[in-house]
């Protein structure tokens, strides 16, 4: 049997890069799963700590993403769906898999990277100064890697943009076992699963991924977003000059991310959608890309705003999650410890 996680910081309404790069893919292993199966959904507080957040927005974000994930079709009594920063398990077991982490591993994540050159000078070719970043931002893949060992998960549906921590994540499980020998090693290697979706762009900049972060609004379409607004974003989406459509990635990134889009949406791939589209232009692709994105947001966006309404029951369902989610590592937890040596086997 199978167990799936896969997680999403409380950071703002999520965008089409979420939705189909991650959330569609989770509903859709929950719909095809066996009854032995296990999935679990968290939304990562801890994680969103690693930037500077305000308090009061924060504690609203993540009620908010449990009302998003179930709008989107995750159903919490198939799925446990729970706050990561309710289970303390993940801490604890973050901090052991901290002790046999390699430096030079985190200091080749690109995300931990990129935080450094964003905080460079662009000029300066002086040696970067890392001094002034603070630790989270540095040890997060092992707190995301304890996320999902906590479970023992075995498949962890994500985005491109988070292969590499799943690398780290199955690095850290084969150390673990290596370092503790047993006849039983206690951790499986989780496998990534990616959708085609796996990475979807910016609107305004094909050369980097949609963001939740990016300064410019046009660039993102998020779930929450009215027919006009997806209209105007798509409308000013930037594709190319070439004429007629075509599938190609790497030669033509704007239009082949609205084909993708398009794909996400109907099902219908990429390159099929290019041929149907051979001989038209972008102005009738972006106008089909509009109702198709509409169609595709109106049940989960019309899901979350009736659930935004529905506090208490919002939170029983993480209170449930959370309670449950804490059962379930229990158990690795216990064993963890034993094995390091802080729990005596009798
Ligand atoms: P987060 O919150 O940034 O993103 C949530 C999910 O959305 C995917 N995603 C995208 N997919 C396609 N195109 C895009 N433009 C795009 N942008 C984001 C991400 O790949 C992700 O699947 N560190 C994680 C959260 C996390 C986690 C975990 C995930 C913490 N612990 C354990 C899996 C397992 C993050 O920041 O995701």
């Amino acid at each position: 049997s199978r167990i799936i996680f896969s997680g999403i910081q409380p950071t703002g309404i999520p965008h089409l890069g979420n939705y189909f790069g991650a959330l569609v893919n989770w509903v859709k292993l929950q719909d095809a799963a066996a009854p032995h199966d296990k999935l679990l959904f968290s939304v990562v507080g801890w994680h969103a700590l690693t930037l500077p957040q305000d308090p009061k927005a924060l504690f609203e974000a993540r009620t908010t993403m449990i009302a998003l994930l179930l709008a989107s079709g995750i159903d919490h009594r198939r799925s446990i769906v729970f706050h990561q920063d309710e289970v303390q398990n993940h801490t604890e077991l973050a901090w052991i898999l901290s002790c046999i982490t390699p430096i030079g591993k985190l200091k080749r994540m690109t995300t931990w990277k990129s935080r450094l050159a964003v905080s460079r000078n662009a000029n300066d070719e002086s040696e970067v100064d890392d001094s002034l970043l603070n630790a989270g931002l540095f040890t997060y893949p092992i707190l995301q890697a304890a996320d999902i060992l906590a479970y023992r998960a075995t498949h962890v549906p994500v985005g491109e943009d988070q292969q590499q921590h799943l690398e780290l994540t199955r690095d850290l499980a084969e150390t673990f076992n290596r370092t503790y020998p047993s006849p039983t090693p206690l951790f499986k290697l989780p496998e990534l699963m990616l959708t085609p979706s796996k990475r979807i762009l910016s609107l305004r900049d094909s050369t980097v991924k949609m963001s939740k972060s990016a300064a410019d609004p046009n660039s993102r379409i998020l779930l929450t977003d009215s027919y006009e607004t997806i209209a105007k974003r798509v409308r000013s989406a930037v594709t190319d000059s070439i004429s007629g459509i075509t599938f190609d990635p790497v030669e033509r990134p704007g239009t082949s991310n609205l084909l993708m889009i398009l794909s996400a949406c109907t099902g219908e791939t990429p390159a099929a959608l290019a041929e149907r589209y051979a001989n038209s232009n972008h102005g009738a692709l972006k106008k089909d890309v509009v109702e198709a994105v509409e169609e595709a947001l109106r049940k989960p966006r019309a899901e979350f705003s009736r659930l935004c309404g529905e506090k208490a029951f919002l939170e029983q369902v993480a209170r449930d999650g959370a309670q449950k989610a804490q059962e379930q590592s229990n158990e690795t937890l216990k064993e963890v410890r034993m094995r390091v040596g802080l729990d005596y086997q009798p």
